[in-house]
């Protein structure tokens, strides 16, 4: 069976959101009741996933591992890697070469909110050939790498196009085999001095080896980039939980329901919380 690896890159300048990411790193923010790393990190360990590397900048590591350890409390491994500056998505690659091995490698944005399907998730991520990345219709394409389609078939994909392109924009959940690593060390840095997924992506559409997947319109796919859409992604998690009195992105509850701690496992984790909502919740369930 393949194994496929997490990475969430939680670095990044967050420039939109100062000055409070002059202080703190951007992933650790809360979004509604829970820090947003754990959204992203939710949606590895529902796909499936359990080994996972959290790449940010040196000063931001220390804060990620007292968070979140090394996950064995959540039955995973979590394993950290520095990325000195923000010198694109596509370094996390470079940086995780070790850790990725000959497996294959899911990585996501560590602002991206995805809430719906996981199983869509789950699926790709098993059944990946070579690459596959998704497409999620919005209203503003223009701000994101883009899909060309011929018909269903992806033809290319342009990052943040001038003139319209389609509505599919690509979310920052990317699943890749091993050569990744090969592939990223092979780019060179754009006009803004990054190495781009985008990038990675057409040379994978370029050997016909990309699979897009449409995420359809029952999926909700946040990014949180600035201070409006962190108080949406707040509002929308809020109105989710308080209807269902179910939380969305409970790192812990997920271990449990996914088997990847057990019962008493997950009881004496609880236990070990101070008296809160959050700790109020785990013990309900
Ligand atoms: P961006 O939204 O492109 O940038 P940012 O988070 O640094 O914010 P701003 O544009 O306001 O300066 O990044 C998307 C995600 O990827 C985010 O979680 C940060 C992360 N990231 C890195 O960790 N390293 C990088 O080199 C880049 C480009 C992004």
């Amino acid at each position: 069976m393949t194994v496929t690896k997490g990475i969430i890159l939680a670095g990044g300048s967050g420039t939109r959101m100062f000055p409070v990411t002059n202080v703190y790193s951007k992933q650790l923010i809360m979004v509604y009741d829970k820090p947003l790393i754990y959204y992203p990190l939710s949606t590895l360990m529902l796909s499936g996933i359990k080994d996972i590397m959290i790449i940010s900048n040196g000063e931001s590591i220390p804060s990620y591992s007292k968070l979140l350890s090394d996950g064995s409390h959540l039955g995973i491994n979590i394993e950290y890697g520095v990325q000195k500056e923000p010198r694109g998505i596509a370094e996390a690659f470079i940086i995780a070469d070790e850790f990725i091995g000959e497996d294959n490698v899911a990585l996501i944005l560590g602002d991206n909110i995805f809430y719906g399907e996981y199983n869509k998730f789950r699926n790709a991520v098993n059944g990946n050939g070579n690459a596959t990345i998704f497409g999620y219709y919005v209203s503003d394409p223009e701000r994101y790498g883009v899909i060309e389609f011929d018909g269903e078939k992806p033809v290319s994909i342009i990052e943040k196009p001038k003139e319209h392109v389609s509505h599919y924009a690509v979310p920052g959940f990317y699943i890749y085999d091993s050569s990744v690593v090969d592939i990223a060390r092979s780019l060179k840095p754009s006009d803004r001095g990054e190495l781009e997924i985008t990038d990675v992506n057409n040379i994978y559409l370029g050997k016909d080896k990309l699979d897009v997947v449409k995420l359809g319109r029952g999926f909700a796919w946040l990014d949180t980039g600035t201070p409006a859409s962190m108080m949406d992604a707040s509002n929308f998690i809020e109105t989710i939980e308080k209807r269902q009195s179910l939380k969305i992105g409970c790192i812990e509850e997920i271990a449990m329901r996914m088997d990847y701690i057990g019962r008493d496992e997950f009881i004496k984790l609880t236990s070990s919380y101070p008296d809160c909502a959050y700790r109020d919740y785990l013990l309900s369930i």
